[in-house]
């Protein structure tokens, strides 16, 4: 077997892709890895543990908060403020940012935002979930974490990536300078390098919309999901639906073989229901650093400049050519 790399090394390869860094992301990188693994560990025996099953409380987004959403939020958190490397973080399950007060950690460079667990509606029937981050440099100079340290642009992302708990558990993230796919050996406890230099195929015959919002799409989403259902075999069309309803899963599979993503405005989310901060950010520096397009189906979403914590986005990223296809009707149709 060729010689195993595991993410750490990994990571201390790269530094020097970094010159003026002097290991604080690599240290912040690597908790990240820690914290999945801990959390890994609750998924795999679920159903074992009082970790099923909700919180008995509302998050910020008006949804029902599940135990395990709480634990990983819990995990991170404390994983960011022990680090030293994080002044604050911002989340889905916290109403508000959170600066780190302890000594070690307010001066720190970076901040965070993050989904602890994405697709928490899985959780209770064993299908894949994950987390996703974002890392930025901090622009407040000193002291505790401001709320502009948090309304930064997605192309001001230092480091994004996300875990997908699934069949296997991986990491996988991006410094803007590819993609690169670790896969947890639960053998020996380390992330190891599986999928070196992710790039999406330009092409794919997946596609992941919830269709059960059809009705609201907008004209030209509409004329997408009619046009790839028609017969003809030179577009390889009808193509096939894949929707997990887990962000981190329907995008790492469409990465590796094709497809696009859409959550669009609907009715019950006027604005589209990803968050800007912790979902669209980080899962767009991924998608087009392996060669997709991740926009609102009118501007790059990481192009967007937030004005909160918590906005929702309309999400259309993954294959050049089939987000190309679903832009071409949107501009002719809406
Ligand atoms: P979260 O569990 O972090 O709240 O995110 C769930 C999101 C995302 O993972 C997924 O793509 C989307 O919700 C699915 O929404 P629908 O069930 O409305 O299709
Ligand atoms: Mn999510
Ligand atoms: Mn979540
Ligand atoms: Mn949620």
């Amino acid at each position: 077997m060729s010689q195993v790399k595991t993410l750490n090394e990994f990571i201390l390869d790269k530094q020097h892709d970094f010159p003026f860094a002097s290991g604080e992301l690599s240290r912040l990188l690597s908790d990240i890895g820690v914290a999945s693994k801990i959390i890994n560990q609750e998924i795999n025996k679920a159903g074992l543990v009082n970790i099923l099953g909700a919180a008995g409380n509302e998050n910020i987004q008006g949804e029902e908060q599940q135990l395990l959403d709480v634990f990983a939020d819990n995990k991170f958190i404390n994983a960011f403020r022990s680090g030293g490397e994080v002044c604050g973080i911002a989340s889905e399950e916290n109403d508000d940012f959170l600066p780190f007060e302890n000594e070690s950690s307010r001066n720190g460079k970076y901040v965070v935002t993050f989904d602890p667990l994405d697709g928490s509606s899985n959780i209770d029937v064993n299908v894949s979930v994950g987390t996703i981050f974002s890392i930025y440099r901090r622009i407040s100079t000193e002291g505790p974490a401001q709320l502009e340290d948090f309304l930064q642009k997605g192309t001001e992302q230092v480091a994004a990536g996300y875990v997908i708990y699934g069949s296997s558990t991986m990491l996988v993230y991006t410094t803007g300078k590819g993609v690169n796919g670790f896969t947890l050996d639960p053998g020996i406890g380390e992330y190891c390098l599986s999928h070196p230099n992710m790039k999406a195929p330009e092409d794919g015959r997946l596609y992941s919309f919830n269709e059960g919002n059809y009705n609201t799409f907008s004209t030209g989403l509409q004329k997408y999901c009619d046009w790839v259902k028609e017969e003809d075999a030179s577009t390889g069309r009808p193509y096939s639906c894949r929707y997990i309803a887990s962000m981190v899963a329907d995008i790492h599979r469409n990465l590796i073989k094709g497809g696009v993503f859409c959550y669009p405005a609907t009715a019950g989310s006027p604005n589209g229901k990803l968050r800007l901060l912790y979902e669209c950010n980080p899962m767009a520096f991924i998608v087009e650093q392996a060669g997709g397009i991740a926009t609102t189906g009118h501007e790059r979403i990481m192009e967007i400049q937030p004005t909160e914590l918590h906005q929702r986005v309309p999400a259309l990223m993954g294959s050049k050519n089939m987000v190309g296809k679903v832009l071409e009707m949107i501009n002719q149709y809406d």
